[in-house]
């Protein structure tokens, strides 16, 4: 358990009440944690909350539980009425030295050292839905986004203790493959050898002449038609397009490090569509639009709350939605899908889409979804200081460029031959995208993303680097049995060591979705830790073992901090 647990739990005992929080103070000097409980009580009870408080104090100072993990001489009334806690020293020192000694759970090896793991999510299946870039158009940057982001929240759940799927929903399926085949069989080309930014053009040129070209557009539909009907020629040139396309998709996946247990396209729900239209038809969910379309509508006592939602066009065609409907259903039955959270990690224009899908998913599945969480991490924006990036009309901000230049970028920057350039400007690229919360909008510049000093994957990873080489002489397994005390500026950088070391840190990033606040922490120790050792000598002073054990609980944990964000820091710089 943790430390905010134990003060939880004896609270709850002693004075048998659960109305009452127990947070970390926004002022780090003032206490471990500080708790409102008398402030609360202090109503019914009819005291003063300072008064009621003291009489408190007094009597968690006789908790023999809690006198193993906080300081009891130190708990003490503040402010209005808060009870302020401190961590007990030896408790510190433990922990910390633990991490130092690697708490590694029998069987496991040391790739999966469990610093910073949290079980919130114990006996908790969740699955990460990411990356879903579209079959034929180019990988945006979007999709980086997502990739990225996906993969963290995929690790920081994993860390909690949940068990865990992800699944790529590849755009395989819809009218464009139409004008995709139109054009091949117009030209008679062969695709194989094309490029996925080829057949993007391929695409866009089609797209372009459609307008003022009504029988191309016939064309299209007719092509879309013979796929849908499992036409040999159509099927063939749909196949070379994806195989085509994932060749380049999985050459980005191979570099950022990412990889996927279920690549279920939107192709594969088609045949799932039908039933699923017929059921919504006949709840009367769907109901009749213009010229024969299906749509869904919000409504609540004859108030729309939402936009409706096109579930077939007028053409009869079925759209994304259908497909995304589908994609639910076939979650919510099958066994190594299914689950209790399902995350899905797209960009921001589609929040309208999916707060309509998972709201008709709750209309027609009431029971199957009763238990269930969907949440869609929406991310913004990411433009490259040229200008804005748009997939429509073809003149994306190519994703190859970004992370071909890494390469050489990290080069410039870091002029050593033993470093490894592109692994750091990948890093880079991760970190700069993980340090800021989803849904901010931002723009790409490569000296704020290698930057040395700042909020940076080179400036942390250089603080690993610089604590990893001190702590070569550090012998773990003397010191795991060292009764280990810290004072003054190491007993602060323990606390905050402390804070990952018990998986908070973790926990607070999965609850929020938000991998940001792993970075923004992983930066605060690096920084901490810098003004340490600025201040503070390690190797050769009468503290030696103290500090080597904090210092290298500064690597761990910076380790694999990075880890859970999907880097793994370089070890020489
Ligand atoms: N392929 C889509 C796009 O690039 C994203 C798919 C998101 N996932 C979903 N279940 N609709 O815009």
């Amino acid at each position: 358990m943790k430390v905010k647990e134990i003060i939880e739990k004896t609270i709850k005992e002693v004075f048998n009440t659960e109305s009452f929080s127990v947070d970390r103070p926004s002022e780090e000097s003032r206490c471990d944690f500080a708790c409102n409980v008398a402030m609360v009580l202090s109503k019914t009870v009819g005291k003063n909350p300072r008064e009621l408080a003291e009489e408190m104090v007094e009597k968690l100072k006789k908790d023999k539980e809690l006198a193993l993990v906080v300081d009891l001489e130190k708990i003490e009334v503040a402010g209005p009425g808060f009870i302020n806690f401190w961590v007990r020293d030896e408790y510190l020192g433990k922990k910390i030295s633990g991490v130092s000694g690697f708490r590694v759970k029998p069987g496991m090896t040391e790739s999966e050292i469990e610093i910073g793991d949290s079980d919130w999510m114990k006996g908790k299946k969740v699955l990460v839905e990411y990356s879903s870039p579209n079959i034929a158009k180019r990988f945006s940057v979007g999709h980086l986004r997502s990739t990225i982001i996906g993969q963290a929240l995929f690790n920081l759940y994993k860390a909690s203790g949940a068990s865990l799927t992800n699944d790529n929903h590849l755009g395989d399926w819809g009218t464009q493959f139409g004008m995709i085949i139109a054009a091949v069989e117009e030209e008679n080309l062969d695709i194989s050898k094309m490029s996925v930014g080829e057949l993007e053009e391929l695409y866009v040129r089609f797209n372009t002449r459609i307008s003022d070209n009504p029988d191309l557009k016939e064309k299209a539909r007719e092509a879309f038609l013979r796929l849908e009907q499992g036409d040999a020629n159509a099927r063939k040139i749909w196949q070379l397009a994806i195989d085509v396309s994932m060749k380049e998709f999985n050459e980005i996946y191979k570099k950022l490090g990412v990889s996927f247990e279920n690549m279920y396209g939107e192709s594969v729900y088609e045949q799932m569509m039908l039933e699923i239209i017929e059921d919504l038809k006949r709840k009367g969910i769907a109901t009749e639009g213009e010229r024969g379309a299906y749509i869904i509508k919000f409504e609540k006592n004859g108030k729309e709350y939402m936009p409706p939602a096109m579930l077939v066009k007028s053409d009869g065609s079925t759209t994304y939605m259908t497909r995304d409907m589908a994609t639910i259903q076939k979650r919510l039955t099958e066994k190594k899908l299914n689950a209790d959270l399902y995350i899905y990690e797209v960009g921001s224009e589609q929040k309208l889409h999916f707060r309509q899908v998972f709201e008709t998913a709750r209309m027609l599945w009431p029971n199957e979804t009763k238990d269930v969480r969907f949440v869609h991490v929406a991310h913004g924006l990411l433009t490259l200081p040229e200008g804005k990036m748009s997939t429509r009309k073809g003149n994306t901000i190519k994703l190859e460029d970004l992370i071909a230049k890494a390469g050489d970028e990290a080069r410039d920057f870091v002029k050593s031959e033993d470093v490894d350039a592109e692994k750091m400007a990948i890093n880079a690229i991760k970190y700069n995208e993980l340090r800021r919360s989803p849904e901010l909008n931002y723009v790409f510049r490569w000296e704020e993303a290698l930057a040395m000093e700042g909020n940076s994957a080179p400036y942390i990873n250089y603080a690993y680097v610089r604590a990893k080489k001190i702590v070569e002489k550090l012998e773990t397994e003397k010191t795991q049995t060292l009764k280990i005390l810290f004072e003054g500026e190491e007993r602060d950088l323990a606390r905050l060591l402390m804070r990952f070391a018990e998986g908070e840190i973790v926990e607070d990033a999965a609850k929020n979705f938000a991998p940001h606040l792993v970075a923004g922490y992983l930066f605060e120790v690096a920084k901490k830790f810098n003004a340490f050792y600025d201040h503070n000598k390690v190797l050769g002073d009468s503290r030696e073992k103290e500090r080597l054990v904090l210092v290298n609980a500064v690597a761990e944990g910076i380790k694999k901090g990075m880890k859970l964000l999907g880097i793994e820091v370089v070890e020489k710089m």
